[in-house]
């Protein structure tokens, strides 16, 4: 990494880091700025965003940056937001908007938990980068793409530097995005982009 942003060079995210084992149990993985600058560039999102997952901030921090009001949840204590919110037991939503990085581990069941916001109409958007290989699999087939397809899936070309180890993952990313806007549903759109492979 070449430049890290300052509070990522606060701390160290090598394997030696005595939180690593932490990190591994709540699975995670932050965001770079040049990730969320893709949704936020690409997307209308609402003032108001819900970031449930938002580890130490990287996505609610540059989403307040451009503008938007952000509620930052998370289930582990990581130092920002509010902490012990286990999104997959929230019952109601803090905003119109869902912007995360979920963890991989149960990433499909954020999804659903998404897909149950926007059907009972709690919500009226969800963006949640996941790996591009996500759209893979038979139960994600029956309980994910046959229920309902994002609006748009925003896939970037190069792959997201890895803060933990310095190199880059080995799989692609994409932003997946459910909206409820008039005449959206249905109609998916794909797109492919790349970022800027630093931090900032
Ligand atoms: C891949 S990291 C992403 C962190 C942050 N969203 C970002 O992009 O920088 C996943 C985050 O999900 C949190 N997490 C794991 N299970 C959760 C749950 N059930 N409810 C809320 N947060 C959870 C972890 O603590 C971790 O901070």
């Amino acid at each position: 990494m070449s430049k890290q942003s300052p509070v990522l060079s606060k701390r160290t995210y090598a394997h030696s880091d005595p939180d690593f084992e932490k990190n591994s149990i709540f699975d995670f993985h932050p965001t770079p700025v040049s990730f969320t600058k893709v949704l936020v560039d690409e997307i209308d999102l609402p003032h108001e965003i819900w970031e449930p997952a938002c580890g130490e901030g990287h996505i609610s921090k540059y989403l307040k940056e451009r503008g938007h009001r952000v509620i930052s949840s998370d289930l582990a204590p990581w130092g920002f937001g509010k902490t012990g919110v286990d999104f997959l037991r929230t019952k109601k939503a803090q905003a119109r908007a869902i912007v995360t990085n979920p963890p991989s581990t149960t990433n499909g069941q954020f999804v659903i938990r998404c897909l149950d916001f926007l059907d009972e109409g709690e919500i009226d958007i969800a963006a949640l980068i996941i790996r591009l290989e996500f759209i893979g699999s038979l139960w994600r087939h029956r309980d994910i793409w046959s229920r309902r397809m994002p609006t748009k899936i925003i896939a970037i070309s190069n792959s997201m530097p890895n803060i933990h180890t310095g190199n880059n993952y080995s799989f692609l990313h994409a932003w997946f995005v459910w909206s409820n806007a008039k005449g959206r549903r249905g109609n998916l759109v794909i797109r492919t982009t790349t970022t800027d492979r630093k931090w900032e």
